[in-house]
């Protein structure tokens, strides 16, 4: 799609740590290109009838992957839309192939200090409950992994929504 004069990929995704703003740029960016705003963990809820945090106590984070590789892959052909995915959704080699393969990829870059502020204690995010350090670890396991995935890196500490989604209709 281009909006004037930019050339709007067709499938775009976001990817980041949790709290990095995923959901929040991602409507923003959806009604900005005049795109479909999908949420894939809504999507996952929907599915299956459950939160997020029942899934994790009821079936395990084993259970919740399938579940967000399948609505991951669901979107393969979906166009015009904006995807925001669960922080985790690109830690399999089956995942990461998606992301490779079918979307531009966005990686919104935040840092594990402004995560911690911006989300404090959480039921929402099972994963945030844990202490610092283990948080650090998987933080530091998931950064490069962002990295190799992404076509476009927004640095997004200290931002607005606002300055973020221009700084990537600047970049198409
Ligand atoms: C997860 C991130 C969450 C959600 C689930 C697991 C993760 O989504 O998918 O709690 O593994 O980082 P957000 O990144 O939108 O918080």
């Amino acid at each position: 799609m281009t909006t004037k004069g930019k050339k709007i990929p067709r499938l775009i995704a976001l990817i980041g740590f949790m709290g990095s703003g995923k959901s929040t740029i991602g409507r923003l960016l959806a009604i900005k290109v005049g795109y479909k705003f999908i949420d894939l963990d809504t999507l996952i809820q929907n599915k299956t009838g459950k939160t997020i945090p029942e899934i994790f106590k009821l079936e395990g984070e084993g259970k919740f992957r399938e579940y967000e590789t399948e609505v991951l892959w669901s979107q393969k052909d979906n166009t015009n839309a904006i995807i925001s995915t669960g922080g985790g959704a690109p830690i399999t080699s089956a995942n990461r192939r998606f992301f490779k393969e079918n979307v531009y990829t966005i990686f919104l870059n935040v840092t594990l200090d402004e995560v911690l502020k911006r989300t404090g204690k959480q039921k929402e995010r099972p994963l945030l409950n844990q202490p610092r350090e283990e948080l650090e670890s998987l933080y530091n396991y998931r950064l490069p992994i962002y990295l190799s995935l992404a076509n476009l890196v927004i640095q997004t500490d200290k931002k607005t929504p606002l300055e973020i989604c221009q700084e990537i209709l600047e970049a198409f």
